[in-house]
């Protein structure tokens, strides 16, 4: 193996003792920072992602309310909650689980919640502010992965070239707005991309975000660039692993992130930081 870890976990520890930090600090003045999880359906997977983030926020000190719904709430109902939850102000984050069930309308149900409290950075007001260089909430899984990248000294991509894979409105377009942000050369690759090795070949930081498994071999990485993975998928034995070809990458890349241990555990952690801030702007 040639690449180095980039550990996920560790990182995460590292910055969830600082949120702690900031948390106790905003406890004190007052202001106990309250995120609200909304759950609609059964959705095994989101059953666990949600359980996952309201344990973080209980580790982190934060105030944690997790709604939970039948999967028969209609559409006018779960805007109610919101339209409630904006208001309250015990609660300074909200966070809607996708994917939610095919009669409600996720664009209606992001565009309800508070910008102030949008601390998945879902939001058109979010992502306008990201593209724009405003002040917004970044979503959280690109964002983890920009502080991967500064974790390893890359805060600053002036003369580097990022691919990502994948277009979707959560990590491949925020993602590729603040690899720009960070001077990055940016080329975006999605399904319609004719060469895509010939793309990945020519980058010093890679981006995986597709939920494909194997969708970046060995042969199409260059020599010592930074790999990040961002998928979640299983394979024929059922195991977690990611878009990348770890086994085979890895010897050929000078960075790269597990799965599981490397993007998953971030993307928690920079909704608590989101979190956290959207208290710290409440209360300033
Ligand atoms: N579903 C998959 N990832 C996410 C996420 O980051 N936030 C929300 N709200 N739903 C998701």
């Amino acid at each position: 193996m040639t690449a180095q870890l980039i550990d996920g976990n560790a990182l995460s520890k590292q910055i969830r003792a600082e949120v702690a930090q900031r948390a106790a600090a905003l406890t004190a003045r007052g202001v106990k920072p309250g995120l609200a999880v909304i759950l609609v359906g059964d959705n095994p997977a989101s059953q666990v992602y949600v359980r996952n983030k309201v344990k973080a926020c209980e580790d982190s000190g934060l105030h944690s309310v997790l709604e939970k719904y039948d999967a028969a709430l209609t559409e006018a109902e779960l805007l109610a909650r919101i339209d409630a939850l904006n208001r309250d102000p015990a609660i300074h984050g909200i966070l809607v689980q996708l994917p939610l069930p095919k009669h409600i309308d996720d664009h209606q149900v992001i565009e309800a919640i508070s910008p102030a409290k949008d601390v998945d950075g879902f939001h058109v007001s979010s992502a306008g502010a990201l593209m724009v260089g405003e002040v917004g909430f970044k979503a959280c899984t690109p964002y983890g992965c920009m502080k991967m990248l500064e974790s390893i000294g890359m805060k600053d991509l002036r003369g580097k070239h990022a691919v990502v894979i994948g277009r979707s409105n959560i990590v491949g377009k925020p993602m590729a707005m603040m690899l720009l942000a960070a001077n990055a050369t940016v080329t975006v690759c999605h399904s319609g991309t004719a060469d895509l090795g010939a793309m990945t070949r020519q980058a010093d930081v890679v981006v995986a975000a597709v939920g494909k498994r194997n969708v970046l071999t060995a042969d199409m990485v260059k020599p010592g660039a930074v790999v990040i993975d961002v998928g979640m998928n299983r394979n024929d034995e059922g195991k977690l692993c990611g878009d990348v070809d770890f086994a085979g990458v890895k010897e050929v890349a000078g960075w790269i992130t597990p799965v599981p241990g490397g993007v998953g555990p971030m993307t928690i952690t920079m909704l608590l930081v989101n979190t956290i801030e959207a208290a710290e702007r409440c209360a300033a």
